[in-house]
């Protein structure tokens, strides 16, 4: 059985003191749950600290949106794994779809990025997912499959629940439009195929994880399906309310 995983991506939201207040939030709500759940908040690099000191102790995991894949040296305006978890971070979230589009991040950037951080004790939260025009023309399963396998071949995973790969089609993020149950159902069992051609048994304690204008309301039938083992939740993460009924919702089944 899989241990559920709802993650909160505050993406470039939230100045310090606004993020320790939201953290402070979801602790209260829901900060109990994180005995059945793993529970995860990646506020921006600058808010880090303070979201690490509301969550000390709570069972809550800090998590950043990014990093980068050499240890030190001279990479201006990089982080590196080794920085992200001295500032108490324990996950990281990896190639998400805007990192791709905006910041032109390439599955090769993406691989090492997991290989770095893995090595450096760092659990990781990988994300794939198609454009409209790919799932249009009947490409969804091709990208994500792409995506994936350039992803992790060759990628060392010792333990498999260090490893979680979040569905998110681009065309469902910030747009109000969520993927249907059964479409989400459709591309994570066929990513938890692929992920069994490259790692074989383990694939099947890998976490997979749907992304893409998750809510309160849709949260419950997303989670009815097998492959579906949580979400990574933009928007309505930033709200601590909307934040806690997604985790009552995860950790009451
Ligand atoms: P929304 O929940 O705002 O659609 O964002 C999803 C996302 O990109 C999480 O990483």
């Amino acid at each position: 059985m899989r241990k559920r995983l709802i993650a909160g991506n505050w993406k470039m939201n939230m100045m310090m003191g606004e993020a320790g207040e939201l953290a402070r939030g979801v602790v209260d709500r829901a900060g109990g749950l994180a005995e059945n759940i793993d529970i995860i908040l990646a506020p921006p690099y600058t808010a880090l600290g303070a979201v690490g000191d509301v969550l000390r102790e709570t069972g809550i995991m800090l998590a950043a949106q990014n990093v980068f894949w050499e240890e030190s040296g001279a990479f201006t305006g990089e982080i590196s794994p080794g920085m992200l978890a001295d500032a108490g971070c324990s996950w990281v979230i990896i190639g998400h779809s805007e990192r791709r589009q905006i910041l032109l991040e390439t599955d090769e950037m993406v691989r090492m990025k997991i290989g770095a951080s893995l090595g450096a004790g760092l659990k990781v939260i990988v994300c794939v997912g198609e454009t409209l025009e790919e799932r249009a023309e009947g490409r969804a399963i091709k990208t994500v499959d792409a995506q994936v396998v350039k992803a992790l071949t060759g990628v060392d995973i010792d333990d498999p629940e260090d490893l979680v790969i979040a569905y998110e089609p681009i065309w469902a993020i910030g747009t109000g439009h969520h993927a249907t149950p059964a479409e989400a159902e459709f591309v994570q069992s066929a990513i938890r195929e692929i992920a069994g051609n490259i790692l074989g048994d383990s694939a099947a304690r890998i976490r997979i994880v749907y992304g893409g204008s998750v809510n309160e309301e849709n949260i419950r039938d997303l989670l009815a399906e097998p492959d579906i083992d949580g979400a990574l939740v933009g928007g309505a993460s930033l709200r601590a309310e909307s934040m806690a009924s997604i985790i009552e919702a995860a950790g009451a089944k």
